[in-house]
């Protein structure tokens, strides 16, 4: 049992996958939660079932990839919910599937807007807040591809890169004020975002990872989690593979 009793999360796509396993996880180690998606009525869901349990949380609209959206759900955390201690950057989409020369330019800008710009508007904004309570901990979700290629991914590639780099960036700027941040890079897990690909693909794909398998959401949640807690106190700037494998193989 981590204690985040106190504690206040802000989690993007908090709504599905692993996002909503994150702050369903971290409000029961104590954490209040802001379910922040694009869909606002599964966002509400979430918290709905944290508050349904004994926990504080909240469900907020916003488009990770607008500044002025993620400024004003940061702002409204604070507000209802108090401050700022974690926050996972977990929204996220898959992309567009097609060799590079052939990736569309708008696929190329969409991927990167959400997945890149994204994480960098809500570290932009999450910062400020975290700074006036003496710091906090950001995951941000990476992913494998945040480390090797995958074919026919480009953009979506590029932007995971970018979000290893940016997390070692950051953390390196903020170490000596309180705030630790570290990027996860989770292999192919079953959530909705796998919906994209033909599903005779899950099985190849899922042979490509050491146990064979695809993670679990939960399975992504509990490092996150972990990273949130005073327990990472020496924990900052770095990626952490949760991939059944997939690196090792
Ligand atoms: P998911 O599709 O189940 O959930 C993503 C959530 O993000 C949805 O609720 C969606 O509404 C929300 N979202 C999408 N665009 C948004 C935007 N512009 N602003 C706010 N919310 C937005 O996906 P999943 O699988 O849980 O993915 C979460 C993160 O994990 C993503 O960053 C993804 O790239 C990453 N990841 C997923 C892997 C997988 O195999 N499922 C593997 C490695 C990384």
């Amino acid at each position: 049992m981590l204690n985040l009793t106190n504690k206040v999360a802000f989690v993007t796509g908090g709504a599905s996958g692993i996002g909503e396993a994150s702050a369903l996880m971290l409000a029961r180690q104590g954490a209040k939660v802001a379910v922040v998606d694009l869909k606002i009525e599964a966002a509400q869901k979430i918290a709905d079932a944290i508050k349904a349990t004994g926990g504080e949380a909240i469900a907020l609209v916003a488009d990770v990839s607008d500044p002025k959206e993620v400024e004003n759900a940061v702002a409204n955390t604070v507000l209802h919910l108090g401050r700022l201690d974690i926050a996972v950057n977990n929204a996220g989409i898959g992309g567009e599937q097609a060799p590079t020369a052939d990736q569309s330019i708008e696929g190329w800008r969409k991927v990167i807007s959400v997945n890149l710009d994204g994480v960098f508007f809500c570290s932009k904004f999450e910062i400020p807040a975290m700074l006036k309570n003496g710091g906090g901990s950001i995951i941000n979700i990476a992913s494998i591809l945040g480390q090797v290629a995958f074919a026919n991914s480009s953009g979506y590639v590029a932007a995971k890169h970018g979000v290893v780099g940016l997390t070692q960036t950051t953390a390196v700027e903020y170490a000596t004020q309180g705030i630790r941040v570290n990027s996860v890079g989770p292999g192919f897990i079953s959530t909705p975002l796998l919906g994209a690909l033909p599903k005779e693909a899950l099985g190849p794909i899922a042979a490509l990872h050491a146990m064979k398998r695809l993670g679990k959401s939960e399975e992504v949640a509990a490092l996150v989690t972990f990273l949130a807690s005073d327990e990472a106190s020496f924990i900052t700037g770095n990626y952490y593979p949760v991939d059944g494998g997939y690196l090792s193989v």
